[in-house]
């Protein structure tokens, strides 16, 4: 007996994810539908291509959900009336992106007479770190670190939230995928970049290091982005081949420092014994280890999302969505999605 089951959909982006989570917190199915490819030739993510995308996938990723988890159970697919609620991620995103997940979210409860629960974004980044270390409890300080985000979270208590600081541009995804895109590597640069710096030399370029000493938690990424585009214009008019490793490496070392000296910061005055990542950024090994060397020498825990809930996904919408439904807490059917949702 697997309890109520609950479906979640997560569109808030450019990822069409859906997940069946069981009352144990078991993901009994999660099926993501990327459109990176779609992306891909503009070096990033653009609002109107995602909203039509998740359009035309949404129906797809929700009978492939359905008929995974009803594999997991030994029947052939599940249906509506298998489930308990629906969970759906109402922001913060892209608004034409949202209103793809929330509307099919509001249609299925409506025709299946189920529940809705509305999660936020962030707070599902936040939970994916619960898929291997489930006894995570605030209070802790939370780094989310995506595309579109890059702040310092105060976690007090599930639901209470103190937001330190953040960037004031660009967001270290950002950075990652507009210096691979001015390296002609492709979208998204994340994974490229981080595999590159691993063969170079983090020290062979010195990159500003913005705001590393500014006092709060703010962050500011747009300095460093244009540093490595002016580093690289300098080195193609001299006629000198880029070492690329050694390039990536010292952009990734740039960021690093900077995430690392302000984790540091906020855990020692907020005094916590926990810290955690989330967001796309937490699958970059350099990030992952180098926050791990500075806080657990200082005897805080570092926990990490397993690699395939870093990036958006809706097994962490469910984590969220489950907490939700124990407490009863439920969304009416006049659910809007809220692009610019605080946490
Ligand atoms: O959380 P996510 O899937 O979507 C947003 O909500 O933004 O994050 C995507 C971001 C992209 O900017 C991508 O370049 C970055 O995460 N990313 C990485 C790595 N893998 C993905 N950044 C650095 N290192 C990585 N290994």
């Amino acid at each position: 007996a697997a309890g109520p089951l609950i479906l979640t959909i997560e569109s808030s982006c450019d990822e069409t994810a859906m997940a069946v989570t069981d009352s144990h917190g078991v993901v009994c199915a999660s099926v993501v539908a990327t459109q990176i490819d779609f992306h891909a030739r503009f070096g990033g993510v653009v609002p109107e291509i995602a909203s039509r995308k998740h359009t035309e996938a949404i129906v797809g990723v929700f009978e492939e959900t359905l008929a995974r988890a009803g594999e997991h159970f030994g029947v052939d697919t599940l249906a509506p009336s298998d489930l308990a609620a629906v969970g759906v991620t109402a922001g913060p995103g892209l608004v034409g992106a949202l209103v793809v997940g929330v509307a099919f979210a509001k249609g299925l409860c409506a025709a299946a007479d189920l529940p809705l629960i509305a999660v936020h974004h962030l707070e599902g980044h936040l939970m994916a770190n619960l898929f291997e270390t489930p006894d995570l409890e605030p209070p802790f300080v939370a780094s989310i670190v995506s595309g579109g985000n890059t702040m310092l979270v105060h976690v007090r208590a599930w639901g209470d939230y103190v937001l330190l600081g953040a960037t004031i541009d660009d967001a270290v995804g950002e950075a990652f995928d507009k210096v691979a895109k001015a390296l002609g590597l492709g979208y998204p640069g994340g994974p490229v970049i981080s595999k590159l710096s691993a063969q170079g030399n983090p020290k062979a370029i010195h990159f500003p290091r913005a705001m590393m000493h500014s006092g709060d938690y703010s962050f500011s990424l747009s300095g460093l982005k244009t540093a490595v585009i002016t580093y690289i214009e300098g080195e193609n008019r001299a006629g000198r081949p880029i070492n690329l490793p050694d390039l990536a490496a010292s952009f990734e070392a740039a960021v690093i420092d900077v995430q690392v000296a302000k984790a540091v910061s906020a855990v020692e005055e907020t005094g916590v014994a926990d810290f955690c990542v989330g967001g796309g950024v937490a699958a970059n090994p350099g990030l992952r280890a180098a926050y791990k060397r500075a806080l657990e020498k200082r005897g805080v825990r570092v926990t990490v999302p397993p690699m395939r809930a870093c990036g958006d996904n809706a097994a962490m919408i469910g984590i969220a969505a489950l907490r939700s439904y124990n407490a009863g807490s439920f969304s009416p059917l006049t659910l809007d999605a809220d692009p610019n949702a605080a946490l």
